[in-house]
């Protein structure tokens, strides 16, 4: 049985449909990816599977039973975290602080033991003195990470882990979402606009168009759709413009 499954999910936002027919699921330790061009509608799946928009048709199910009328926060209790397109960090505390109020803020409350655990994960540890407001994106999204890990999730929905990093930089989130599924067993849906993260990451990815799965698969099958490359790149394959990105999907 998949561990989180969403059963055709509807949404309308302002008379508007936002999405329409998304059904996915994702099991246990899987990391699926989640592309599909600005508006697609990602975020707007990411609302409803974590609880914050609960106005849409259809079910979200974890474990097999219907959680459709939870709010976030007992979808978090039952081990469902998210992360924001944009993170909000207090700007006057120190990393160390922030981990601190976080950890005070939970419920139930992590130990002391669990935050050392997740700066460790992350790798966070020579920033610790550091104020929120001063760290780079990648320290940024660290934190983000480690404030997660201290919900004890079972699977985790990122929201564009890896947008405005460098390649090294990348690579560090494909660590953490490696470690995440392949030690612990923390299932990851992925949404990312970095295809180079996706094609190291995700055995499956799923393309949303237009609020609806139009392609999913292997991302080296999945890049290479036509449909995926009409929508989401909007350059039709003959034009050469992808190669450099898929040539990292066929390396993977
Ligand atoms: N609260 C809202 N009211 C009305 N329309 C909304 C609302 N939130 C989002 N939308 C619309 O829903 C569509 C999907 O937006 P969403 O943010 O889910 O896309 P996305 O795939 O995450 O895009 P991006 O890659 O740019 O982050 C967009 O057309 C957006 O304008
Ligand atoms: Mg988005």
């Amino acid at each position: 049985m998949a561990l989180l499954t969403c059963s055709d999910i509807s949404l309308e936002l302002g008379g508007r449909g936002i999405l329409e027919s998304v059904s996915l699921d994702v099991d246990a330790a899987e990391v699926v990816g989640l592309a599909g061009p600005n508006g697609a509608g990602k975020t707007s799946l990411f609302e409803v599977l974590s609880g914050r928009q609960l106005r849409h048709g259809g079910d979200v199910l974890l474990d097999g039973t219907s959680i459709r009328t939870l709010d976030m926060r007992r979808r978090v209790e039952r081990g469902l975290v998210r992360s924001y397109q944009r993170p909000i960090v207090p700007g006057s505390l120190t990393v160390g602080e922030t981990l601190k109020a976080a950890r005070k803020a939970y419920q139930p409350q992590p130990s002391r033991l669990k935050v050392e655990w997740a700066v460790e994960f992350v790798r966070l540890r020579a920033q610790m003195e550091q104020p929120t407001g001063s760290l780079e994106t990648l320290e940024r999204r660290k934190l983000m990470l480690a404030c997660l890990l201290l919900r004890d999730p079972r699977i985790v929905l990122l929201d564009e882990p890896a947008s405005g990093l460098t390649g090294s930089e990348i690579d560090e989130i494909d660590l953490v979402v490696r470690k995440l599924s392949q030690e612990y067993g923390v299932a990851v849906l992925l949404i990312e606009h970095r295809l180079e993260l996706l094609a190291m990451v995700a055995k499956r990815v799923l393309v949303l168009d237009v609020g609806r799965i139009i392609a999913s698969g292997p991302p080296e099958t999945v890049f290479l759709d036509e449909k995926v490359r009409q929508a989401y790149f909007d350059v039709p394959l003959s034009s050469g413009a992808l190669d450099d990105r898929l040539t990292v999907v066929g390396d993977s």
